[in-house]
């Protein structure tokens, strides 16, 4: 390997979201927080030394998006995702969750329903209610051990207010990659209402070895047509405290409602350092993000094979993409309160808990393996630890 993705860096008291939050939010301290995306890894030395030259200027007025960082993200959809977009499709935002609430202001009226697939992202859910708008739930299935979509009959694709569908491609928190044929399916279904879809593809370039990743937008220009890609480097390359994301619209019909939305929210103006991180990353983060994914992956065996001999009550469900996967507790017969008290104050360690992403995933949480190996380890041994004293166990 010839990146360090071993080394922990101590992020604590860094006004870091993932590492303070326990202590200062919750009150716990010594926990090892396996929880929001957000990985312990440093960014790429290509990123770094962007930033390090951004920094050096030390005059930092308002950017004008220069054309080499339209290039450089266009590059990157074509040589790791196979999708053509030209620079002219595209629109910088200050995030993937800014751009789904800024989608479903554009193409939806209050009232309207929009189609999301549970359990899901949590700011899915308020993207919607937060604008007076309604979910329609597309509850996901478990199948032969992992979550499959569901587009038969049903409310969703079938009452005339239903406008949109947000789509998570990978899925998150079910760490699905979809194949070609389920995103198709979802595209006629999509096609039959009349749908705008709206891709949140922010996890497309952490798919794990043996999976591919299909840009719903490059599926056909049909489905092109009706989408909206919302996506961003800032998940790869652990970026997301730069504050950049971008949009991706090759139909004129979707694009210009979108950018007015851009310009009457306020939100035309980028982010120097994140402008100057996302073209490096994009244009020279490759062979990094080929070590992370090999990474990742070695951490996802690790975890099944640790729970697997160690605590086999609790059931890993490996990502095929992100770098989050669950962890189904169900056996352990704890309420989801406790369950939430059994990770936090006993084995010391703080997930996402499965209701956050809704209730279809009470007795699961959710774990994120973005950091070294022996920091999982920890964590993985204190639950060991903390379940031995279980009933039952
Ligand atoms: C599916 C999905 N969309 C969006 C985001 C966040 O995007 P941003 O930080 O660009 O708003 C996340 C972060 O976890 C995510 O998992």
């Amino acid at each position: 390997m010839s990146f360090d993705f071993d080394t922990l860096v101590d992020r604590r008291r860094t006004a870091s979201l993932k590492w303070d939050f326990c202590e200062r939010v919750l009150g716990v301290s010594g926990v090892i927080p396996m929880w929001v995306a957000d990985m312990d890894f440093p960014a790429p030395p290509v990123v770094t030394e962007a930033l390090r030259a951004r920094a050096a200027h030390a005059v930092y007025g308002y950017p004008l998006v220069p054309a080499s960082f339209w290039s450089a993200a266009a590059g990157w959809f074509e040589r790791r995702q196979g999708w053509a977009v030209r620079p002219d499709q595209m629109s910088l935002i200050p995030g993937v969750v800014p751009g789904l609430n800024l989608c479903v202001k554009a193409f939806t009226r209050p009232g309207d329903k929009i189609v999301i697939q549970t359990p899901v992202y949590h700011p899915f859910y308020s993207s919607i209610e937060n604008n007076g708008r309604r979910i329609v739930k597309n509850p996901l299935s478990f199948q032969g051990g992992r979550f499959v979509m569901n587009l038969g009959a049903g409310e969703p694709w079938s009452d005339p207010r239903t406008r949109m569908l947000i789509l998570c491609s990978p899925h998150n928190p079910v760490g699905r990659v979809w194949s070609r044929e389920e995103l198709g399916a979802l595209a006629e279904a999509c096609a039959a209402r009349d749908l705008v879809v709206i891709a949140d593809e922010i996890h497309g370039d952490l798919t794990l070895p043996g999976r591919r990743f299909v840009p719903f937008a490059s599926l056909s220009p049909a489905a092109a047509a009706r989408t909206v890609t919302l996506t961003a480097p800032s998940k790869t390359f652990n970026l997301a405290g730069l504050g950049t994301a971008l949009a991706v619209a090759s139909n004129p019909r979707l694009k210009g409602p979108f950018d007015a939305q851009i310009q009457s929210s306020g939100l035309t103006i980028g982010n120097v350092f994140g402008l100057a991180a996302c073209e490096a990353a994009y244009a020279g983060g490759d062979a990094w993000l080929d070590e992370l994914l090999a990474y990742i992956d070695g951490n996802a065996a690790f975890t099944r094979d640790f729970f697997a001999a160690r605590v086999p009550a609790i059931k890993f469900l490996p990502p095929e993409g992100t770098y989050l996967g669950l962890l189904d507790c169900r056996e352990l017969g704890l309420d989801p309160r406790e369950l939430n008290d059994f990770f936090l104050r006993k084995a010391k360690v703080y997930f996402d808990p499965g209701p956050r992403f809704g209730e279809e995933l009470r007795g699961y949480q959710r774990i994120n393996l973005g950091c070294p190996r022996a920091l999982l380890e920890e964590g993985l041994e204190r639950i060991a630890r903390a379940a031995e004293i279980l009933p039952g166990l």
